[in-house]
């Protein structure tokens, strides 16, 4: 058994590897570490506690992939409920569907008893005020919401608040490999952006037969590349583990145009294998493992690689 999980994961890592060890379908255990993310207040980027839109609307985008069956659930730019991560996973279960979005996907959550809630701390807002004020003049401050959007969804791009999320991958104890997501997205993000975390291909990607992929950063990226799923899919065409993983790095790193920063590639193989290289991610970039044999989950370094 495998868990990989990036940096964020810390609330909720060790749940889902207990969980794992007792064993408990993975995707279950991942579920169950994400949402314990998604309700600290900590973790800046996921969940209650994230950053809003450009509106101070808090928007949630979450993900979940059985490797087995292929299945899969999504929402995004969900608005009022504390748990993306277990509607997404309801899309699953529940519907003949494998994303909701918006005003349907609360209208599902709704549906399924979702636990219902204002994601938005204090914190959080005021830091986005202060950042909108000095993004604006004071007459479009006065006139607010009222004024074009897209200048300052663009111009109010702010590096410390890095377009994170958490991801968790794993292989159970039947060797189903899973992968799910969660995210508040991109700080101050024009109403119904979606990043790569609600884009199943994008953002994450399993198959029990080859292993899964998952990407935090900028999903504008790896949507653009289909990062997730490229890597299984050049692990089924033949390459290792860690041949796949540099092979998108390559494709990420030919993107020159549009917005290009940082991404950050977590990757498992069903051979239990694990391999996590970020591109151009500024700081200290580490993640969690825990495999059988292990007493707990392991922060570890990342292998980065710089080209701009
Ligand atoms: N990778 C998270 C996002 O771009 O929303």
């Amino acid at each position: 058994m495998i868990l990989l999980a990036n940096s964020e994961a810390y609330p909720g890592i060790e749940a889902s590897a207990r969980r794992l060890q007792a064993g408990e379908e993975g995707l279950r255990a991942l579920v169950e570490g994400i949402k314990l993310v998604e309700l600290d207040p900590r973790v800046r980027t996921v969940g209650y506690g994230g950053w809003p839109n450009v509106l101070g609307e808090m928007e949630l985008d979450a993900s979940v992939m059985d490797g087995d069956s292929l299945r899969t659930g999504a929402v995004g730019a969900l608005k009022g409920y504390i748990h993306p991560i277990e509607v997404a996973y309801k899309v699953m279960t529940d519907l003949n569907h494998e994303i909701l979005v918006g005003e349907g996907a609360a209208i599902f959550a709704n549906e399924v008893n979702a636990v219902a809630g204002n994601n938005l701390i204090e914190d959080s807002k005021q830091v986005w005020w202060e950042k909108l004020e000095q993004a604006m003049t004071p007459e479009q401050q006065a006139a607010f919401p009222n004024v074009p959007l897209a200048p300052l969804s663009n111009n109010a791009t702010d590096p410390e608040r890095v377009r994170d999320t958490t991801v968790f991958l794993s292989s159970d104890i039947n060797r189903k490999i899973t992968a799910a997501t969660s995210t508040s997205g991109w700080a101050w993000k024009y109403p119904g952006r979606l990043g790569d975390s609600p884009i199943i291909g994008a953002g994450s990607y399993a198959d029990s037969r080859y292993g899964a992929c998952a990407c935090t950063h900028t999903g504008e990226m790896s949507i653009r590349c289909s990062t997730a799923h490229a890597v299984v899919l050049y692990m089924k065409m033949g390459m290792t583990l860690d041949e796949a993983v540099y092979e998108a790095i390559r494709d990420l790193d030919y993107l020159k145009d549009g917005y290009t920063e940082g991404v950050t590639i977590h990757a498992i193989d069903c051979h239990g294998n694990h391999k996590v290289v970020s591109l151009n991610c500024p700081g200290n970039i580490t993640y969690w493992l825990w495999q059988t044999g292990m007493d707990k989950p392991e922060e570890r370094q990342a292998e980065v690689i710089m080209t701009k």
